[in-house]
């Protein structure tokens, strides 16, 4: 039995930020915190690392006794590797081990890992069986609507997670072919919080805490993650950003981008940090005045400085003018 109550942590703070590899790093992780998401789950992290030592795999667990509740999500399919695996990642402070059952990538699934677990029950019931007798700590799932329209089985495998000893599921409902394209079916989480006890997240298509406390209605859910939305965007978990005046969100987001910058500096050695500082900001500029150029001259900038120094130069330039932001494509 898990020591953490998962259900009254989803309770207390029900949308949260979603993992999204090379992005829910710790200097994101933290900002989305800041800004109001709940307890959040790293990128996905390859068990075969801990068994290989693959130290570039092994620097995406990275966590922080400021990260708070993290969850860190493990991808694969050998029992033993994912025990060793989450024994380790608890060892480091992780606070929950969540499965990546969800992954549509064909590099991932052709090794049994990701969405492939979806169709193969016998095999991910041995995996969470071995997971939930090895830590302490809420075992978690995230999982899709089924492999294909031909294979919906959302229902079936969160039942069969719950008997092996799961403590909570996350329901991206699109299938695996259908990978992120059309509307993510918002009915297949309210099925999955009918057929089992414990807290069920909803994920997919949500871009603003109105939307979130919608899809919170119409399925049941307990929770809600937020993915894409929240990229360039952390201020979202915050409904209260909305109504400021343009001059305070100014203020608001470009104090939230500057804390963003200097996390990555001060959490990432120089190379990564100026990669992920690029790609932050690009999307922290998406939409906004004058964003081509500016994404452009970001992007064959050479070193942080000259990065920092375009950012800042838009910025000023523009103030307050800066804000009007591409919002919301709503369902
Ligand atoms: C760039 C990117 C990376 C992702 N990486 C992961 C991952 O590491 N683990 C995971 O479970 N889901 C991953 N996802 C899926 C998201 O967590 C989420 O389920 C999906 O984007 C749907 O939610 P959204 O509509 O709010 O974006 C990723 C999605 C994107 C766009």
């Amino acid at each position: 039995m898990a020591s953490l109550d998962i259900a009254e942590l989803i309770r207390q703070a029900p949308v949260r930020l979603a993992p999204m590899a090379s992005y829910t790093n710790v200097p994101f992780r933290r900002v989305a915190q800041a800004c109001g998401s709940g307890f959040t789950t790293n990128e996905e992290i390859d068990a075969d690392a801990f068994r290989y030592d693959n130290q570039r795999t092994l620097r995406m667990a990275r966590m922080s006794p400021e990260d708070g509740v993290v969850a860190m999500q493990l991808l694969g399919c050998d029992p033993e590797a994912m025990t060793l695996a989450a024994v380790r990642l608890v060892e480091a402070g992780a606070s929950i081990i969540d499965v990546n059952m969800g992954c549509p990538a064909p590099k991932v699934t052709k090794r049994g890992k990701g969405a492939a677990l979806m169709r193969d029950l016998a095999t991910t019931a041995t995996l969470l069986k071995a997971l939930r007798a090895a830590i302490d700590v809420p075992l978690t799932i995230k999982i899709r609507g089924g492999w294909s329209d031909e294979h919906l089985n959302a229902v079936e495998v969160a039942c069969m997670a719950e008997e092996c000893g799961v403590d909570a599921i996350t329901v991206h409902p699109r299938t695996r072919s259908q990978q992120y394209t059309g509307h993510a079916p918002w009915a297949v989480i309210g099925e999955v919080v009918r057929a089992v006890s414990i807290p069920v997240t909803g994920n997919g298509d949500v871009h603003s805490m109105a939307e979130a406390r919608r899809m919170m209605d119409e399925t049941g859910c307990a929770g809600v993650m937020v993915g894409r939305a929240a990229l360039g965007r952390p201020w979202l978990f915050d409904e209260a950003h909305e109504t400021l005046s343009p001059a305070r969100r100014f203020e608001r987001e470009r104090a939230v981008i500057e804390q963003h910058l200097a996390l990555i500096e001060a959490t990432m050695p120089p190379h990564e940090a100026l990669l992920q500082t690029k790609k932050h900001l690009a999307l922290y500029v998406a939409g906004r005045p004058e964003a081509r150029p500016l994404k452009a001259a970001i992007f064959l900038a050479r070193d942080l400085a000259a990065v920092r120094g375009h950012y800042e130069q838009a910025v000023e330039g523009y103030g307050s003018a800066w804000i009007p932001f591409p919002y919301v494509a709503s369902r």
